[in-house]
């Protein structure tokens, strides 16, 4: 007998712009083109759940939703947004969203999200030990995973390099807001993965955002004990891994 296809809605929530596409559970495939809209400015939670609802409609989706936030998310609520109007913090997203959408909608981190997706399908299949997701976007994002046990909420992005955040130093935006090569912009990038490669003795780091598919271009920046290795899923992690959340165990 074949099984019922067990399915969720995947939307990966950015800086620069809020994607959804609906995941086949048991495969972690995206079974339709992403749909992507605009994040708008401000990016507050009243005029992010349009967006939201928007996504749910584009699919005429009814079933659940698994939704990926860039901020710290505890039981549903936003306590950070960095790269978000401040009046997300605090705010039960889950019911936000549950509101708009008509079928069950779960919260997650972004990059915890896409580091499940990873560990499940990607990179990190098989992987025992330490691991350590990173995705370098509008911020930098930070999964940790032991022996594939996600440890959430993890925010190494927000580690002090000097005076600044790395994510000022090391993420995609910070390539272009300081204009840098990818070989200055690698080396930034070696002095954050090194300090939390110290710290947390990590033995393979998988790198995710736009900017793994020019992994080549200062991957021999990297001067690491641990390996490197680019994400596989590439975009589609935040999406796949918001869906995945509902199939797992709640990784709060
Ligand atoms: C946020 C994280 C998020 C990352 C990537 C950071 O600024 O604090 O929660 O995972 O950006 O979006």
């Amino acid at each position: 007998m074949v099984e019922a296809q067990q399915l969720a809605l995947g939307i990966d929530i950015g800086g620069s712009g809020m994607k959804a596409a609906p995941v086949d559970l048991a495969t972690g495939e995206q079974l339709a083109e992403r749909y992507r809209i605009l994040t708008p400015k401000p990016a507050t939670p009243e005029s992010m759940v349009k967006v939201v609802k928007a996504l749910g409609k584009h699919f005429d989706w009814k079933g659940p939703v698994g939704c990926a936030f860039p901020g710290v998310v505890r039981n549903g609520k936003t306590l950070t947004a960095a790269n978000l109007d401040q009046r997300w913090v605090g705010v039960d997203a889950a019911k936000l969203f549950n509101d708009v959408l008509p079928g069950e909608v779960r919260v997650t981190n972004d990059a915890d999200a896409a580091g499940v997706a990873e560990m499940s399908f990607g990179a990190g299949v098989g992987c025992s030990g330490t691991t350590m997701m990173i995705t370098l976007g509008t911020g930098i994002g930070s999964a940790l995973f032991s022996n594939q046990r996600l440890v959430p909420n993890t925010e190494l992005g927000h580690l002090k390099i000097g005076k600044r955040d790395a994510e000022d130093l090391a993420s995609s935006r910070a390539r272009d807001d300081l204009d840098l090569s990818w070989k200055d912009w690698g080396d930034n990038l070696n002095v954050f993965l090194g300090e939390v490669e110290r710290i947390l003795s990590v033995e393979r780091f998988i790198i995710g955002g736009g900017v793994s598919s020019k992994f080549e271009k200062f991957a021999d920046r990297l001067k690491l004990e641990a390996e490197v290795v680019p994400a596989k899923l590439r975009n589609s992690a935040g999406i796949v891994g918001a869906a995945l959340v509902h199939a797992q165990s709640n990784p709060e």
